[in-house]
């Protein structure tokens, strides 16, 4: 990748007593990349993004924020990073407007320019119209937007987030995801972990498989698919001449496979969305009457599930 690295860590490695939390990870991301640690509970996401971050003392590895090695006591990589905590960490009895202030005045930020970024950060977490509001009263999303507002105060080329999404509602969680790409599309450079496919597949332009301490395989999403060379699959639910309708569409270029299964037809495609308009006209010229089409795409789900023979949530 041309573009200049804000983060790389090499060969992280975190032992805790007998347990080996995070065995090998290394990973790189770019100035206004977003990557995605997709795992699940337990994986090692949260002790990797401390060691990442300097906030944890690794067993092993490297890690160099935007050039420069980071360890511990080193202020300068640090200070590029904004970590937003899997654990809230926001005082219930200050607004949001004070909040931000109090933590801005931690990172040594002078009272205008802190004033004035702290009316910035509200408008990035669509807090606006509740700064003076005690946090104490938010909702559980409301609460986390707060939280990600701390970690952007000091303008951070680096976003680290912790699963910010768990136990948030819908409308909260929306307006996090579109915070996350707005600053990816204004050039920050964003960590963001998560068990959620989902959020991994909207959000992230690669993501890393991460099991068992180890990173199981790491690309963009199309990568990642391709791995497991899975193609679409395409269920017709046709009447009519289905046998002549399974030969003709048998015969379309992007057709794999196609069979019939009761009152069905079924496919498997490459493409699917492109081919489907001319999937529909084969079978209706061989004189099926197609009443329904359900795509499945194959996903960073089935992805996972591959790599490490479980799924991704119990
Ligand atoms: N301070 C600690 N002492 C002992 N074991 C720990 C400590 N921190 C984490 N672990 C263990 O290390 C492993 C990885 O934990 P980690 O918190 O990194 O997982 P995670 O991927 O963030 O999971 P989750 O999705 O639940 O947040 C787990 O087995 C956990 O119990
Ligand atoms: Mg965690």
């Amino acid at each position: 990748m041309s573009q200049q690295l804000v983060l790389e860590v090499s060969g992280l490695r975190k032992v805790f007593k007998e347990l080996v939390a995070v065995d090998d990870v290394s990973f790189a991301i770019a100035a206004g990349e977003t990557y995605g640690l997709l795992g699940p509970n337990g994986a090692g996401k949260t002790t990797s993004i401390s060691m990442a971050c300097g906030i944890l003392e690794r067993d092993g590895g490297t890690v160099r924020v935007d050039g420069h090695d980071l360890t511990t006591s080193s202020t300068t990589a640090k200070a590029a990073i904004g970590l937003v905590p899997q654990d809230l960490a926001i005082y219930p009895d200050l607004t949001a407007r004070e909040n931000l202030m109090f933590f801005g005045r931690l990172y040594d930020m002078r009272a205008k320019p802190l004033k004035d970024r702290v009316g910035e950060v509200l408008a990035i977490i669509g807090l606006s119209d509740r700064a003076d509001d005690r946090a104490g009263q938010f909702s559980g999303g409301m609460k986390r937007r707060l939280n990600i507002g701390i970690g952007l105060l000091h303008r951070p080329r680096l976003l680290v987030l912790d699963e910010p999404t768990v136990g948030v509602d819908p409308q909260s969680r929306n307006a996090i995801l579109e915070s996350v790409e707005h600053l990816s599309d204004e050039g920050m450079a964003v960590l963001y972990t998560t068990h959620y496919m989902e959020e991994a597949e909207r959000l992230c332009d690669r993501v890393g498989i991460i099991d068992e301490g180890l990173i199981k395989a790491e690309g963009t999403r199309a990568q990642l698919v391709s791995m497991i060379g899975e193609r679409d699959r395409v269920s017709l639910t046709a009447e009519g001449n289905i046998a002549a309708a399974v030969a003709a569409l048998q015969a379309a270029p992007a057709v794999d496979r196609a069979s019939a299964a009761d009152g069905s037809i079924v496919l498997v495609v490459d493409g699917a969305r492109r081919a489907l308009p001319d999937l529909l006209r084969r079978a209706s010229e061989a004189g099926a009457d197609v009443t329904g089409v359900d795509v499945s795409e194959p996903n960073l789900e089935a992805v996972f599930l591959h790599l490490t023979g479980k799924a991704l949530r119990d």
